[in-house]
């Protein structure tokens, strides 16, 4: 027994609080690679404790969007003492997409931003999808009229898409539930409780070929929980597959999961291509904005740490705050923008656990994939500016056969090209900062849909858009089998 696991039992004794999240982590021989003598993330202080999900000294700030619009307490069921917080209600909220092709759009956009009537859903080079306020209506209708924008009202009334997104599950449903070691299912977003109790349920029922470990503490203290799937021959490649980076993207740890159930629970009769990897997943970069948008405000992106500073907000957009290039393009330095880029690269505990661990890792990777919704892209460096790495080529390539391979299962067209060039310059980005460690196939996954439903795709996608890009994901194993 280390010497980690003993103080941890003796503790656990001690302490007499049900102490259970230690059961599932690494087994003997079952170690990973290490880089030796690096302190690893779990062996860090505990975060400040959290009440009711917030940190204790941080202010419940001021919500980004439809402030004033909140739903009064009597018409809302009161759920567990955990959910007692008053959620944001997106009553009367409508989504638009609008055309930037004429070359003052953006800069109307942009104002509109800036004057808080609208926010931002992204967009790429032709038109861009924004949240208007109820409020904001006639003001902005107004607006792209006299300059003659056109656009499409998307999403009629965000709150009633809300409230159909995620429906409980059926009576079926529930009874499999029950007999399974766990509650994860494809058919509903999950909390983060299923979802990490889902990955320790794995390590126990697939002892040698799953095993589970914390890479860190989120700024609230929720465990950044990883898993690796793999039969440990020397020979094997290795894949790292993360999701949850944004908060609002639901879709992406739900097939994340997705992938993590197939290769675990399929393990003996997978194909060698699959055998013949290592495979590490994070479903959930970002647990406290995840849980934040299951309990207060659906459509949060960034982290939950408060910026101390004159200019006060609350999160870190964790996809700029990487550490190659940070504070470039496409990144904000003001903390209550929803792209905030952090005081510093790797500033938060999220981001920097990954680093942490890559930096201690002796794993060689050859593939980094990353999943967010929406859009139906897959993105290869570089993002931070209109740049190409040497080997762009070999990337246009793989990801056209991946692109290919979701069509050909599920019918969705994914367009394949560099993030700067198909979407935007944006800097501080996972996908960067893994190319920058010569990961060679590094690609941001935007997962569907494309604009109809945006953030909140109802819980029925998750299977179809999970089975498509699974499809992707052999093609890429296929690959990597040749080379
Ligand atoms: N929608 C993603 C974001 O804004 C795209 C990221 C693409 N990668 C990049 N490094 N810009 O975070
Ligand atoms: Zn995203």
């Amino acid at each position: 027994m280390g010497s980690l696991t003993k103080t941890v039992v003796f503790l656990c004794v001690a302490s007499s609080v049900l102490c259970t999240p230690f059961i599932n982590q690494l087994q003997p021989g079952q170690e990973w690679p290490t880089r030796s003598s690096v302190k690893q993330p779990y062996n860090q202080a505990e975060p400040e404790p959290t009440v009711g999900g917030v940190t204790k000294n941080e202010e419940v700030d001021v919500p980004a969007v439809v402030d004033e619009e909140k739903a009064t307490d009597d018409d809302k069921p009161i759920e567990t003492l955990d959910d007692v917080v008053e959620r944001i209600d997106y009553t009367g909220a409508q989504v638009w997409k609008v055309s930037t092709m004429k070359n003052n759009a953006q800069r109307l956009i942009n104002q509109l931003a800036s004057e808080k009537l609208i926010a931002s859903w992204g967009g790429n080079h032709t038109s861009i999808d924004i949240l208007v306020k109820p409020k904001a209506l006639e003001n902005v209708t107004a607006a792209l009229k006299t300059k003659d924008i056109s656009y499409y009202v998307m999403i009629e009334d965000l709150q009633q898409r809300i409230n159909e997104e995620n429906p409980p599950l059926d009576e079926n449903e529930l009874e499999l539930q029950d007999r399974r070691g766990h509650r994860m299912t494809w058919k509903q977003y999950h909390r983060l409780e299923d979802i990490h109790g889902f990955m320790d349920y794995l390590a126990k029922t697939y002892p040698s070929i799953v095993s589970v470990k914390t890479i860190g503490k989120s700024h609230e203290g929720r465990d950044l929980k990883m898993l690796r799937i793999s039969d440990g021959k020397p020979s094997n490649k290795a894949v790292f597959i993360d999701g949850g980076i944004h908060a609002r993207e639901w879709i992406s740890p739900a097939v994340v999961t997705y992938f993590i159930n197939q290769f675990a629970e399929n393990f003996d009769v997978e194909s060698d291509d699959i055998k013949n990897i290592d495979w590490y997943f994070l479903p959930v970069v970002n647990p406290d904005g995840y849980e934040y948008t299951h309990k207060t405000d659906r459509l949060w992106r960034k982290n939950r740490k408060f910026g101390y500073g004159p200019s006060s907000c609350t999160g870190t957009d964790l996809n700029r705050n990487f550490g190659y290039r940070w504070g470039g393009k496409g990144a904000s330095s003001y903390p209550c923008s929803d792209i905030y880029r952090g005081s510093g690269p790797f500033s938060e505990p999220e981001s920097k656990a990954i680093n942490d661990f890559f930096k201690s890792s002796a794993v060689k990777f050859s593939a980094y994939l990353t999943y967010h919704s929406y859009g139906q892209y897959l993105l290869y460096p570089w993002g931070y500016d209109n740049a190409l790495p040497p080997d762009h080529k070999d990337l246009e390539s793989m990801g056209k056969l991946i692109a290919q391979a979701i069509r050909n299962t599920g019918g969705s067209n994914y367009q394949v090209g560099s993030s700067s060039g198909l979407l935007y310059p944006a800097s501080g980005g996972s996908d960067d900062w893994a190319k920058s460690l010569n990961i060679k196939y590094t690609y941001t996954i935007e997962l569907s849909d494309t604009g109809r439903y945006g953030f909140v795709l109802p819980a029925s996608y998750i299977e179809p858009v999970a089975r498509e890009n699974i499809a992707g994901v052999r093609v890429l194993a296929r690959q990597l089998s040749k080379i």
